[in-house]
């Protein structure tokens, strides 16, 4: 792409974007919120005020608690609406390609061996991390059915602000986490065969059509291997400074009703407790398309 800011022997183009990016940048999660009268039917108004949030910080959250908030509908008729339409259907997915995330209840199960089926926290990561490139995961969606008594709350950056505070500490940081080789995932394996091939694949990549910046990214220090050159493990150690400290993170807390909607940014959950009469449920949409907004007459 000619005069892309993501060409890092282009400063100039760099530093117009990263000026305006930041400039732009939502100080409080408050800033990212739009009430919709209705996620299933968006009026123009409010498209224009999801795209705004979207154009800043990739990701809005939409709020919606007149509704009745356990109906799957709503998020994925509001995906529908946004260019969301290729559901990645996980093997845990429900049957509508929705997953719903809940702990898992009973000891063993096969959910129950996965951390967000659980009352766990789960560290910084983009999803889909493990996904081969061309099965790359763009849009994400996330809608609050029923929140916990307590915790459950997401941390979120903005990729694009993950990259700027890296390449500002160093563009080599940047080279180094777009080396194809930068960041492995091992196979799995169930009892005698590959679940999962090896992946390995760059951190953050710029998509040769769209010009946009992807990431990939997982905190987990089990389960991966980064590239053992200097630079791999410099650039991957100053990652994880920003993620801990970034004066951009943003923290936001679902209730009934609300959710987000992003291009797959940096998000954390943290632990949570609820009890067996007041579950944490979270419908999950992971899809190969990134938000678009449909033009439409002002
Ligand atoms: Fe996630």
């Amino acid at each position: 792409m000619a005069n892309s800011p993501f060409d890092l022997s282009n400063e100039s183009a760099y530093r117009a974007w990263r000026d305006a990016k930041l400039a732009a940048y939502p100080r409080s999660v408050d800033e990212l919120i739009v009430p919709l009268a209705d996620p299933r039917h968006l009026t123009p108004a409010e498209i224009d005020a999801l795209e705004s949030r979207c154009v800043r910080a990739n990701m809005a959250i939409y709020s919606a608690p007149h509704l009745p908030a356990a109906d799957k509908s709503l998020p994925k008729m509001l995906g529908q609406q946004l260019g969301l339409i290729h559901l990645e259907g996980n093997y845990l997915a429900d049957e509508d390609g929705l997953s719903s995330i809940t702990p898992a209840g009973e000891e063993g199960s096969v959910r129950g061996e996965f951390i967000p089926y659980t009352h766990k926290p789960i560290n910084w990561h983009t999803d889909g991390y493990y996904n081969t490139l061309d099965r790359r995961i763009l849009g994400m969606t996330l809608h609050c059915a029923q929140d916990a008594e307590s915790g459950g709350e997401n941390a979120l950056l903005d990729h694009e602000i993950a990259y700027i505070q890296l390449r500002d500490t160093n563009p080599d940081h940047i080279a180094a986490l777009m080396q194809p080789d930068a960041m492995t995932i091992p196979a799995r394996m169930d009892d005698d065969h590959v679940a999962r091939p090896e992946q390995s694949g760059p951190v953050f990549a710029v998509d040769p059509d769209g010009g946009f910046l992807y990431m990939r990214y997982t905190a987990r220090t089990r389960s991966i291997v980064w590239k053992d050159d200097a630079a791999t493990q410099a650039a991957v150690r100053i990652l994880t400074d920003i993620l801990t400290g970034s004066e951009y993170i943003l923290t936001a807390r679902l209730r009934p009703g609300m959710g987000l909607i992003c291009n797959n940014v940096l998000h954390t959950r943290s632990a949570f407790s609820d009890s067996p009469e007041h579950r944490r449920l979270l419908y999950r949409g992971r899809y190969y398309d990134r938000l678009s907004f449909p033009a439409h007459a002002a």
